[in-house]
């Protein structure tokens, strides 16, 4: 581990502390000089950390910026964001994220930036990801499923955005079939995954996920403003997105190994029960056509199940849906 992490380690274990320099030095296996250049540096990052004769280091303010280090202290997973790379601007994190799963990063990596100049939604769609305020991320998985389940990683993902927003704000946010998410009459959150595949082997996916965090109501373009809202919108109170990044993980490690384990019956119930959708009159749009009814529930295998003005049931694999 590098020493710019071990001391914010030291830093995250002890909040409000004082850290003396001798045990800091002990604790990364260096000099005091070292600790004293690498504080310097950590100060450079935009930490805010006083040093007083005698009593040594405290941490008063961490930069409200994402780097890998804020995010691995403090992190309670084995795997998921155990690999964070951070970048301030890129186009889209989806194909730094592709590009590093097809040189073997491993399960759990996560591609972070502060800013995306090119933001992909679904449907081609583009999304806007302006620096600093939300979460733009793309999660390496490489699940064992055949292909028709990887769908269910989506909802999966979705089930686990909800419950670590309502952990985190106390805001109570629904699921809009199949992957955004709701708060109100407003979409505070999207996924986008993407696969990376073989006939019936799944290489990998890439799950791209978007969270308004921090916009307050003028960040918003004049197109966004009556459709999108932020959690600092909702909640009233700035998000900590290095911490509710560490909960999502810990959060998606818990609900994917059971789901790996048990299959997705769990997912299924998480997901009806947090759901926008069900029970909703909706229009859906597909490829080969137009079907209206009401939004029914999941089947076993996560496929929505409208049920028309006949009384006739469908099953609805991927769509655009209007309501
Ligand atoms: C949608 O609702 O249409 C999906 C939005 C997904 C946005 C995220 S932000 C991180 C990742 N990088 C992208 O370019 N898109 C996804």
């Amino acid at each position: 581990m590098n020493i710019k992490q071990e001391i914010i380690n030291a830093f995250h274990a002890k909040p409000r502390e004082f850290i003396s320099g001798e045990e800091l030095s002990q604790t990364c296996g260096c000099s005091r000089t070292a600790i004293w250049k690498h504080i310097e540096e950590l100060r450079k990052d935009g930490y805010e950390i006083e040093a007083v004769r005698k009593s040594g280091y405290r941490l008063i303010a961490a930069p409200d910026r994402l780097s890998a280090e804020e995010i691995r202290a403090g992190l309670d997973t084995y795997r998921i964001g155990q690999v964070v790379m951070a970048h301030d601007s890129v186009p889209s994190t989806q194909p730094l994220a592709h590009e590093a799963a097809s040189k073997g990063a491993p399960e759990g990596t996560l591609v972070i930036a502060e800013q995306q100049t090119g933001g992909k939604g679904r449907l081609g769609r583009p999304w806007h990801s302006p620096s600093g305020t939300g979460i733009w991320m793309s999660l390496i998985v490489r699940p064992a499923i055949p292909l028709p389940k990887t769908p269910q990683m989506t909802l999966l993902t979705a089930v686990v955005l909800a419950k670590t927003i309502w952990e985190e704000t106390g805001v109570e946010p629904k699921i809009k079939w199949p992957n955004d998410i709701f708060i109100g009459d407003k979409k505070v959150s999207g996924i986008l995954t993407e696969l990376n595949a073989e006939s019936d082997r799944v290489n990998y996916l890439v799950i791209g996920i978007g969270l308004n965090a921090n916009m307050t109501r003028e960040d918003f373009p004049e197109e966004l403003a009556s459709i999108a809202t932020s959690l600092r919108i909702e909640s009233g109170k700035k998000l900590k997105r290095a911490r509710f990044i560490q909960r999502f993980c810990e959060n998606f490690e818990r609900e994917y190994d059971d789901y790996l384990r048990e299959g997705f019956e769990r997912v299924k119930s998480e997901w009806e029960q947090n759901s926008y959708t069900i029970g909703k009159w909706i229009t859906v749009s597909t490829i080969q056509q137009s079907l209206e009814g009401k939004a029914i529930g999941l089947d076993a295998e996560g496929v929505l199940i409208l049920e028309d003005a006949q009384g006739k049931r469908h099953k609805v694999y991927s769509a655009d849906v209007n309501y």
